[in-house]
Protein backbone atom coordinates (compact mmCIF):
# COMPACT_ATOMS: atom_id res chain seq x y z
CA UNK A 1 0.00 0.00 0.00
CA UNK A 2 1.27 3.55 -1.04
CA UNK A 3 1.72 6.41 1.31
CA UNK A 4 -1.35 8.08 1.94
CA UNK A 5 -1.54 11.51 0.61
CA UNK A 6 -5.36 13.08 1.20
CA UNK A 7 -7.76 14.24 -0.38
CA UNK A 8 -7.25 16.70 -3.22
CA UNK A 9 -9.77 19.83 -4.01
CA UNK A 10 -11.31 19.84 -7.18
CA UNK A 11 -12.15 23.21 -7.58
CA UNK A 12 -10.54 26.37 -8.80
CA UNK A 13 -12.72 28.34 -6.30
CA UNK A 14 -10.69 30.25 -3.84
CA UNK A 15 -13.30 30.81 -1.42
CA UNK A 16 -13.63 26.76 -1.30
CA UNK A 17 -10.02 26.07 -1.40
CA UNK A 18 -9.98 28.85 1.46
CA UNK A 19 -12.29 27.14 3.78
CA UNK A 20 -10.89 23.61 3.66
CA UNK A 21 -7.47 24.54 3.33
CA UNK A 22 -7.90 26.38 6.63
CA UNK A 23 -9.87 23.10 8.51
CA UNK A 24 -6.21 21.01 7.36
CA UNK A 25 -8.28 18.52 5.17
CA UNK A 26 -7.00 18.81 2.06
CA UNK A 27 -3.71 17.99 0.76
CA UNK A 28 -3.78 19.94 -2.77
CA UNK A 29 -5.80 21.16 -5.24
CA UNK A 30 -6.50 20.25 -8.79
CA UNK A 31 -8.12 22.10 -11.56
CA UNK A 32 -8.38 21.45 -15.64
CA UNK A 33 -9.76 23.61 -18.62
CA UNK A 34 -13.51 22.75 -17.38
CA UNK A 35 -13.89 23.34 -14.12
CA UNK A 36 -11.37 26.88 -13.99
CA UNK A 37 -13.92 27.83 -17.11
CA UNK A 38 -17.02 26.30 -14.74
CA UNK A 39 -15.69 28.27 -11.46
CA UNK A 40 -15.51 31.55 -13.23
CA UNK A 41 -12.02 32.53 -14.75
CA UNK A 42 -12.22 35.05 -17.37
CA UNK A 43 -9.81 37.03 -18.97
CA UNK A 44 -7.97 34.69 -20.86
CA UNK A 45 -4.39 33.89 -20.34
CA UNK A 46 -4.14 36.40 -17.79
CA UNK A 47 -6.91 35.87 -15.50
CA UNK A 48 -5.31 32.07 -15.68
CA UNK A 49 -2.75 33.26 -14.51
CA UNK A 50 -3.77 34.98 -11.96
CA UNK A 51 -6.39 32.43 -10.45
CA UNK A 52 -3.73 29.41 -10.57
CA UNK A 53 -1.07 32.18 -8.46
CA UNK A 54 -3.61 32.50 -5.93
CA UNK A 55 -4.57 28.96 -5.44
CA UNK A 56 -0.77 27.93 -5.45
CA UNK A 57 -0.02 31.05 -3.22
CA UNK A 58 -3.15 30.24 -0.87
CA UNK A 59 -2.41 26.33 -0.57
CA UNK A 60 1.39 26.87 -0.49
CA UNK A 61 3.67 24.39 -0.03
CA UNK A 62 0.79 22.07 -0.92
CA UNK A 63 0.61 21.30 -5.05
CA UNK A 64 -1.56 22.72 -7.53
CA UNK A 65 -2.18 20.92 -10.54
CA UNK A 66 -3.05 23.08 -13.35
CA UNK A 67 -3.29 21.46 -17.37
CA UNK A 68 -2.18 22.67 -20.53
CA UNK A 69 -5.16 24.20 -22.67
CA UNK A 70 -3.44 22.48 -26.17
CA UNK A 71 -2.77 19.52 -27.75
CA UNK A 72 0.78 20.86 -29.70
CA UNK A 73 3.83 19.26 -28.05
CA UNK A 74 5.60 22.57 -28.58
CA UNK A 75 3.21 24.62 -27.35
CA UNK A 76 2.25 22.03 -24.45
CA UNK A 77 6.04 22.42 -23.62
CA UNK A 78 5.73 26.47 -23.24
CA UNK A 79 3.19 26.11 -21.69
CA UNK A 80 4.47 23.21 -19.00
CA UNK A 81 7.99 25.71 -18.33
CA UNK A 82 5.56 28.40 -18.02
CA UNK A 83 3.41 27.36 -15.22
CA UNK A 84 6.09 26.09 -13.00
CA UNK A 85 7.62 29.52 -13.04
CA UNK A 86 4.26 30.68 -11.57
CA UNK A 87 4.78 29.02 -8.47
CA UNK A 88 6.86 26.44 -7.09
CA UNK A 89 4.12 24.03 -5.55
CA UNK A 90 2.33 24.23 -9.30
CA UNK A 91 2.61 20.84 -11.29
CA UNK A 92 1.19 20.36 -14.47
CA UNK A 93 -1.16 18.21 -16.13
CA UNK A 94 -0.76 16.42 -19.47
CA UNK A 95 -3.08 14.05 -21.18
CA UNK A 96 -2.06 10.78 -21.41
CA UNK A 97 -2.59 11.19 -25.20
CA UNK A 98 -4.22 13.91 -27.88
CA UNK A 99 -7.77 13.36 -28.79
CA UNK A 100 -7.28 11.28 -31.36
CA UNK A 101 -5.17 8.95 -29.32
CA UNK A 102 -2.07 10.85 -30.74
CA UNK A 103 0.67 9.27 -29.01
CA UNK A 104 3.93 11.82 -27.90
CA UNK A 105 2.13 13.26 -24.69
CA UNK A 106 4.40 10.72 -22.82
CA UNK A 107 8.11 11.83 -24.46
CA UNK A 108 7.20 15.24 -23.07
CA UNK A 109 6.25 14.01 -19.51
CA UNK A 110 9.48 12.27 -19.74
CA UNK A 111 11.51 15.17 -20.92
CA UNK A 112 9.49 17.60 -18.05
CA UNK A 113 10.06 15.60 -15.05
CA UNK A 114 13.79 14.82 -16.13
CA UNK A 115 15.41 17.23 -18.14
CA UNK A 116 13.16 20.40 -16.85
CA UNK A 117 12.97 19.54 -13.40
CA UNK A 118 8.81 20.03 -14.03
CA UNK A 119 6.43 17.66 -11.74
CA UNK A 120 3.99 16.32 -14.07
CA UNK A 121 0.49 14.93 -13.33
CA UNK A 122 -1.05 12.76 -16.26
CA UNK A 123 -4.10 13.18 -16.37
CA UNK A 124 -7.60 11.69 -18.24
CA UNK A 125 -6.15 8.15 -17.97
CA UNK A 126 -9.43 5.42 -17.39
CA UNK A 127 -7.15 2.08 -16.56
CA UNK A 128 -4.50 0.94 -15.15
CA UNK A 129 -2.60 -0.08 -17.96
CA UNK A 130 -2.25 3.63 -19.56
CA UNK A 131 -1.20 4.80 -15.26
CA UNK A 132 1.37 1.88 -16.10
CA UNK A 133 2.64 3.80 -19.15
CA UNK A 134 2.69 7.07 -17.56
CA UNK A 135 4.73 5.71 -13.94
CA UNK A 136 7.22 4.49 -16.48
CA UNK A 137 7.68 7.86 -18.28
CA UNK A 138 8.45 9.50 -14.52
CA UNK A 139 5.30 10.63 -14.02
CA UNK A 140 5.06 12.23 -10.41
CA UNK A 141 1.23 12.00 -10.33
CA UNK A 142 -0.82 9.22 -12.28
CA UNK A 143 -4.63 10.44 -12.55
CA UNK A 144 -7.28 7.79 -13.26
CA UNK A 145 -10.62 9.06 -13.57
CA UNK A 146 -12.69 6.49 -11.68
CA UNK A 147 -16.08 8.14 -12.04
CA UNK A 148 -16.03 7.70 -16.22
CA UNK A 149 -14.98 4.03 -15.76
CA UNK A 150 -17.74 3.69 -13.70
CA UNK A 151 -19.98 5.21 -15.71
CA UNK A 152 -18.84 3.10 -18.37
CA UNK A 153 -19.98 -0.59 -16.48
CA UNK A 154 -16.66 -0.95 -15.11
CA UNK A 155 -15.61 -1.00 -11.85
CA UNK A 156 -12.98 1.29 -11.07
CA UNK A 157 -11.91 -0.36 -7.77
CA UNK A 158 -10.52 -3.46 -9.67
CA UNK A 159 -9.01 -0.84 -11.50
CA UNK A 160 -7.30 1.03 -8.85
CA UNK A 161 -6.12 -1.95 -6.92
CA UNK A 162 -4.54 -3.95 -10.36
CA UNK A 163 -2.33 -0.42 -10.69
CA UNK A 164 -1.50 -0.42 -6.70
CA UNK A 165 -0.30 -3.93 -7.50
CA UNK A 166 1.03 -3.00 -10.71
CA UNK A 167 2.67 -0.29 -9.14
CA UNK A 168 4.47 -1.85 -6.12
CA UNK A 169 5.65 -5.02 -8.43
CA UNK A 170 7.93 -2.29 -10.62
CA UNK A 171 8.91 0.00 -7.16
CA UNK A 172 7.40 2.85 -8.65
CA UNK A 173 6.84 5.87 -6.85
CA UNK A 174 4.53 7.81 -8.60
CA UNK A 175 1.38 8.54 -6.58
CA UNK A 176 -1.98 7.18 -7.61
CA UNK A 177 -4.62 10.14 -7.56
CA UNK A 178 -8.15 8.74 -8.57
CA UNK A 179 -10.55 11.67 -9.62
CA UNK A 180 -13.59 12.11 -11.34
CA UNK A 181 -15.35 11.98 -8.07
CA UNK A 182 -19.18 11.49 -8.11
CA UNK A 183 -20.39 9.91 -5.10
CA UNK A 184 -19.45 10.58 -1.47
CA UNK A 185 -18.75 6.99 -0.98
CA UNK A 186 -15.93 6.91 -3.73
CA UNK A 187 -13.61 8.59 -1.73
CA UNK A 188 -13.05 6.15 1.08
CA UNK A 189 -13.64 3.19 -1.32
CA UNK A 190 -10.54 4.40 -3.54
CA UNK A 191 -8.55 5.18 -0.75
CA UNK A 192 -9.58 1.63 0.41
CA UNK A 193 -8.81 0.24 -3.02
CA UNK A 194 -4.97 1.96 -3.07
CA UNK A 195 -5.32 5.43 -4.18
CA UNK A 196 -2.82 7.99 -2.68
CA UNK A 197 -4.72 11.11 -3.80
CA UNK A 198 -8.79 11.27 -4.28
CA UNK A 199 -9.96 14.45 -5.98
CA UNK A 200 -13.06 15.30 -4.15
CA UNK A 201 -15.55 18.62 -5.59
CA UNK A 202 -16.39 21.11 -2.23
CA UNK A 203 -19.70 19.39 -2.29
CA UNK A 204 -18.86 15.89 -2.05
CA UNK A 205 -16.40 17.27 1.11
CA UNK A 206 -19.60 18.23 2.28
CA UNK A 207 -21.66 15.10 2.02
CA UNK A 208 -18.81 13.36 3.61
CA UNK A 209 -18.76 15.45 6.84
CA UNK A 210 -22.48 16.15 7.19
CA UNK A 211 -24.47 13.29 8.57
CA UNK A 212 -28.16 14.07 9.86
CA UNK A 213 -27.99 11.91 12.63
CA UNK A 214 -24.96 13.73 13.81
CA UNK A 215 -27.02 16.83 13.07
CA UNK A 216 -29.61 15.84 15.56
CA UNK A 217 -27.21 14.29 18.28
CA UNK A 218 -25.49 17.46 18.11
CA UNK A 219 -29.21 19.22 18.53
CA UNK A 220 -29.74 16.87 21.54
CA UNK A 221 -26.70 17.99 23.45
CA UNK A 222 -27.24 21.58 22.98
CA UNK A 223 -30.86 21.54 24.09
CA UNK A 224 -30.12 19.45 27.55
CA UNK A 225 -27.39 22.39 27.75
CA UNK A 226 -29.53 24.96 28.42
CA UNK A 227 -31.72 22.85 30.93
CA UNK A 228 -28.33 22.25 32.65
CA UNK A 229 -27.43 25.68 32.81
CA UNK A 230 -30.61 26.88 33.65
CA UNK A 231 -30.35 24.91 37.02
C1 LIG B 1 -9.08 15.25 -11.67
O1 LIG B 1 -7.91 15.60 -11.53
C2 LIG B 1 -9.97 15.91 -12.64
O2 LIG B 1 -9.80 17.31 -12.56
C3 LIG B 1 -11.43 15.64 -12.46
O3 LIG B 1 -11.68 14.83 -11.33
C4 LIG B 1 -12.08 15.23 -13.73
O4 LIG B 1 -13.30 14.63 -13.52
P1 LIG B 1 -14.62 14.78 -14.38
O5 LIG B 1 -14.96 13.41 -14.86
O6 LIG B 1 -15.61 15.32 -13.41
O7 LIG B 1 -14.36 15.73 -15.53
Amino acid sequence: MGTLTGIFLDTGRIDEIRKYHAQGIIRGVTTNPTILSKDGVTGGWSGIEKRCKEIAALISPLPVSVEVTTNDLEGMLDQARKFAAWAGNINVKIPIHGPDGETENLKLVNELEKSHNIRVNVTAMMSAQQCLLAAMAGATYVSIFGGRINNMGYDSRQEVRRLRSLLESFSSPAKIIVGSTREVLNIVEWFEAGADIVTAVPSLLEGMLVHPYSKETVKMFLQDAERLQKG
